[in-house]
């Protein structure tokens, strides 16, 4: 057991905590597979694997248009503000940098201050927020198809994760997701929605807000948000206790390998997501990844033409596709899409296109002939469309 996993072991032995989780129909089986997750001894994937469905590793010289990451670094200015702070790493925390970060959000969102706070990604609070509100007896409720992993997550802790399916113009069908399991715990609507891309209104989502129980918490996972330049839920979390808005930097910032995600939500909410540590989570994350985050939020010119060049390369790789009588998914607002292949499984093509060097994503079991595919830069999605005109030939 590694030393951070012993810590949460030993907080969740704390009355209060072991209390609350007891009281949620949690047994002390759980206890230890919440201890691991939240220590990092094992990932949500592999708590789960039947839920991982052909996550394929990625190739190292391929096009990488299979992960959904940004095709380029983060924007300048955060790589200035990262390696600027590389020279004071002797010191846990330079200048009162999570402080400036959860200024530059509140700022650049408009929410108070105190709503605000700082995750390594948002792998992480997304598993914290299934353990925190949702439990062997109040289940999750998501769209189908979407992003899993609070399906593994759900799998891992005894949470029963209840599925609705994605309207016909593939906006999240918030009535039908209340009425699927009118008492769940937790409500995760993604939106933009991963793999399809499609967005749900920020009526919809409000609908939600006001229908669910009211002592059930709504996570509004915003990913994507960037890349849509569309009114966000962050006001919504800002306003209510009983909604979550989480985000990250893995995306349109090009960080994900620095890890950086963020959560908008009351200090109740936060202080219940936090507590297995015992600490402030924020105290642990990397300075390099504070610093470019908080230089990067403010940039709306630099944010906005990152999103004008996505939108642009997208769309001209659709009608690419679609001239060659494919199926694409309409009304993405984010950087991947789904294509329906002809003839041929999502296995068989990412197979095929990797013979031409491209890496493509996966299928969703919702959506089992299609394959989800990442906007890269121009360039690479150049290569796609070529490498698809000889698969389509051979
Ligand atoms: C919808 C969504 N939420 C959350 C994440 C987690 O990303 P990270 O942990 O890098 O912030 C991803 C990653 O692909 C995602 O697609």
């Amino acid at each position: 057991m590694s030393v951070r996993e012993a810590t949460i072991a030993d907080c969740m032995e704390r009355e209060e905590i072991r209390n609350d989780l007891l009281s949620r129909g949690y047994d002390r089986r759980n206890f230890g597979k919440i201890a691991a997750l939240l220590g990092g001894a094992v990932t949500a994937a592999q708590a789960a694997p039947a839920f991982a469905q052909q996550s394929a590793k990625a190739v190292v010289g391929a096009v990488r248009i299979g992960s959904n990451e940004c095709w380029t670094g983060p924007l300048p200015a955060g790589v200035a503000a990262a390696m600027t702070i590389i020279a004071e790493g002797n010191r846990y925390e330079p200048n009162d940098n999570h402080a400036k970060l959860f200024a530059a959000v509140a700022e650049a969102e408009g929410v108070p201050v105190e709503r605000v706070t700082a995750w390594p990604g948002s792998s992480d609070p997304l598993n914290r927020t299934a353990i925190t509100f949702a439990s062997p007896t109040r289940g999750i409720v998501t769209a189908d198809p979407t992003y899993e992993q609070i399906w593994r997550t759900a799998d891992w802790i005894g949470a029963k994760v209840t599925k609705a399916p994605l309207t016909s113009d593939y906006r999240h069908d918030v009535k039908a997701m209340l009425a699927a399991d009118p008492n769940a715990g937790l409500y995760y609507v993604c939106s933009p929605n991963n793999p399809t891309g499609t967005l749900t209104p920020i009526e919809d989502i409000m609908w939600l807000a006001d229908n669910k129980p009211k002592d059930a918490i709504l996570l509004v996972d915003e990913a994507y948000i960037h890349f849509a330049g569309t009114p966000n839920a962050a006001k919504l979390a800002a306003a209510r206790d009983d909604v979550i808005v989480m985000r990250t930097f893995s995306k349109l910032f090009g960080m994900a390998g620095m890890r950086l995600g963020l959560t908008i939500a009351s200090k109740d909410l936060h202080g219940r997501m936090m507590r297995y540590d015992g600490q402030q989570v924020t105290n642990m994350l990397p300075m390099t990844a504070v610093a470019c985050g908080t230089a990067s939020l403010p940039l709306a010119d630099e944010i906005k033409a990152r999103r004008e060049q996505m939108i642009a390369v997208r769309e001209k790789a659709i009608a690419h596709i679609r001239s060659r009588g494919l199926n694409v998914i309409p009304g993405s607002h984010a950087n991947m899409f789904m294509v329906e292949w002809k003839g041929k499984t999502p296995a068989e093509m990412m197979a095929a296109f990797l013979e031409h060097g491209v890496q493509i994503g996966r299928s969703w079991t919702a959506y089992p002939q299609m394959s989800r595919v990442t906007v890269g830069s121009a360039e690479e999605m150049q290569k796609f469309c070529l490498a698809l005109d000889k698969i389509l030939m051979a």
